[in-house]
């Protein structure tokens, strides 16, 4: 019987693995969705009777259950470089007397592919099987994110065709996330209050970096493979065939990769898509390109941190033109007036833009724009649309130049500039609409990270009277949010409980939720992790803050300031009271069993699973890496060790039993 179950296992897995391929690399699926769950559903139960069966490579282990503390760090077999960039057709030419002067009269032609605009990941295959998966970090060592990128649909877990995949097969590519499930993504966010992805690269980032791989899988994250990293032999001796046979080992390549024979054939295809970039699914920031033949990308090499032998053409950033409908003045958490066009709704670069930072009063001033104007807008590679151009000339008589407040739209009270004149504030400490940013940005995700407590309603938290300070957020009661407008009974538990959940949130996150200036994530890390208690930090001297390394004077001075200020105290001492418990620092075990040791772990181990032996490294003052250098300090094998044994031999790096690493922690 377990032998019938094994051979039907291992039928599925196959099976499951070329529809995936059909579905997702070639686009040309076989059969139904319905037929493909049963198949699914059957291996699924096969192995939930026989778990000895289960491999890592199976489809059904794509999401590991448990969160990661951390991500181990993967030394980059080979580096992984960027790409030196140009503007316009000139510099592409300018590209190409280059590589021709270098060439010396050998023919070449080049491979145009579009530069997708996500993140660089590097994939390692040993022998099929997908091992480890890093980003690029500084090109030499990036994070270990294996378990996310195992959540990847598109990106098989393991290689089809046996005999000719090379031994060792590292593949490079972005992760990205398709248009399509970044604005589902944002409006499910949008709906729950929490923040929105600015743009679908920080969207894939921020999902490629998650410690939970649980909600990774949900994120809808694709990939295509560009290029490849470590090989144990070559796959072609030009790009285009490197391509091919990523392709048929079933990895996604893009479908619009053409070879071009000179430059102003490369040209031609640059400006093509400069215009057709809106139909597709995905962002695309440029265009990327490569010195087909491989034997000449030897010969141009490297400078610094780019090759020679390829170039990326970054498009002109997308502009869009609409009508500013109104200008709103909105108020910051610490008091600043900002004023914000309201546009009509236009797309721009795959989203919806309907409102526009004008930064400050002067920008303004200098765009000279008016209610009612027509304006260009622009996305320049990043986050907010700004206006960078009035249509003057289409004015009509009627738009009067915008009015600089000389009151806080919010509260009435008066305004006062900044001694460096350019910012305008509240001068009302206690402004509503100052106590709700400030409020918003307490309970933000990178705060104290207070999941439903959205803007709406602490908006309305706020206009009610219930929360007047952080505090009064902890002394909520369910009946007093369930009788705010919209609330559904279930909503206002969920509330709630994150509430409560959050009164045990690490200390650095209540340091950078209190909103000092110049205080932010990093910096409030620092600080936790340097004093060990709120009180300690409070108690520090202007001197003992200045001390601390990565702290500059100004951050020094703000945080004493901030702590001289009874008020302040005030505030931490309520916050306390009402049972906010922040969760001390662990200390960084400078000392410690492994202190200081780098160790990479291969093979399984009897006593821990992968997460365990990590966090025992760890908490052993050691650095759990997941490629061996020179710079390892030990392998650590357990039972089916794979190529990092080899590696750790011929590099000279010891190699311990796990016998041998339980007798060092003991030590
Ligand atoms: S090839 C030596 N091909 O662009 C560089 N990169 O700005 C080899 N990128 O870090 C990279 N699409 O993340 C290559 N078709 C493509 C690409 C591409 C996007 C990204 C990649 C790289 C960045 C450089």
């Amino acid at each position: 019987m377990a032998k019938d179950a094994k051979k039907r296992i291992e039928q599925l897995r196959c099976e499951i693995r070329r529809h995936d391929r059909l579905y997702y690399v070639a686009s040309q699926p076989e059969i139904s969705d319905q037929e493909y769950d049963r198949l699914f559903a059957e291996l699924g139960s096969l192995e939930k009777a026989n778990p000895q069966l289960v491999t890592p490579d199976s489809p059904t282990q794509r999401v590991s259950g448990q969160p990661l503390e951390g991500f181990a760090t993967s030394r980059h077999a080979v580096p992984m470089l960027s790409m030196d960039n140009t503007y316009n057709p000139d510099e592409l030419r300018a590209f190409d007397e280059r590589v021709r002067k270098q060439l010396a009269g050998d023919n070449y032609g080049y491979v145009v592919e579009l530069k997708i605009d996500g993140l660089a990941i590097s994939l390692r295959y040993e022998d099929g099987a997908l091992v480890t998966a890093a980003t690029r970090g500084d090109g030499e060592v990036g994070d270990d994110v294996t378990s996310n990128v195992r959540t990847i649909k598109v990106i098989p877990l393991a290689i089809l065709d046996g005999p000719k995949v090379p031994r060792i097969l590292e593949v490079r590519g972005e992760v990205y996330m398709p248009t399509s499930a970044f604005t589902e993504l944002n409006k499910l966010r949008e709906e729950a209050g929490e923040p929105i992805f600015a743009n679908p690269r920080n969207a894939a980032a921020g999902s490629l970096k998650l410690l939970d791989a649980r909600i990774t899988a949900e994120r809808n994250l694709a990939f295509f493979a560009y290029a490849t990293g470590e090989l144990s032999e070559p796959l072609a001796n030009n790009h285009y065939e490197s391509l091919e046979r990523l392709k048929k080992f079933g990895l996604p390549v893009n479908p619009h990769i053409t070879r071009a024979q000179d430059i102003e054939m490369v040209i031609d295809i640059c400006l093509k898509w400069s215009e057709k970039r809106p139909d597709l699914d995905y962002h695309i920031d440029g265009m990327v390109v490569k010195i087909d033949r491989l034997d000449q990308r030897e010969m141009l090499g490297a400078t610094g941190r780019a090759p020679r032998w390829c170039i990326s053409y970054k498009f002109p950033a997308e502009r869009a033109e609409t009508l500013v409908e109104s200008i709103d003045v909105q108020i910051g958490k610490s008091g600043i007036l900002t004023p914000v066009a309201n546009l009509t709704p236009v797309q721009l670069s795959g989203t919806t833009v309907k409102r526009a930072s004008l930064h400050n009063f002067e920008e303004i001033d200098r765009l000279d724009v008016r209610e009612g104007d027509t304006v260009l807008i622009e996305k320049a590679g990043e986050i907010i649309p700004q206006v960078v151009e009035v249509k003057a000339h289409a004015r009509p008589a009627r738009n009067v130049p915008f009015e600089i407040p000389t009151k806080c739209p919010n509260c009435g009270s008066d305004v006062a500039k900044d001694p460096d004149g350019v910012y305008i504030r509240c001068t009302n400490p206690d402004c509503l609409g100052r106590l709700v940013e400030r409020i918003k940005y307490f309970a933000g995700r990178d705060q104290m990270d207070i999941e439903h407590l959205g803007s709406a309603l602490i908006e309305q938290l706020v206009e009610t009277g219930l929360v007047k300070s952080f505090a009064d957020i902890y002394r909520l009661e369910k009946s007093q949010v369930a009788e705010l407008q919209r609330m559904a009974e279930k909503s206002a538990d969920n509330v709630i409980q994150a509430i409560q959940m959050s009164k045990t949130r690490s200390l650095w996150r209540l340091i950078a939720a209190l909103g000092i200036r110049h205080i932010g994530g990093q910096s409030a890390q620092i600080l936790a992790e340097h004093f060990g208690s709120l009180d300690a930090i409070k108690k520090a001297t202007h001197e003992a803050l200045e001390a601390v390394d990565q702290i500059g004077p100004t951050m020094a001075a703000s945080v004493y300031e901030y702590f001289q200020n009874p008020k302040n105290l005030a505030v931490i001492d309520e916050l306390v009271e009402a049972g906010v418990k922040p969760e001390m620092p662990k200390k960084v075990r400078r000392s410690g069993k492994l202190a200081g040791k780098t160790i990479v772990v291969t093979g399984t181990l009897e006593n821990f699973s992968r997460q365990q032996v990590q966090q025992a490294i760890r908490d052993a003052g050691g650095k759990p890496s997941s490629s061996v250098s020179k710079r390892t300090d030990f392998v650590l094998a357990g039972n089916e060790p794979g190529s990092k044994i080899d590696k750790a031999r011929k590099l000279g790096v010891d190699v311990i039993s796990e016998e041998q690493f339980l007798q060092m922690l003991k030590g």
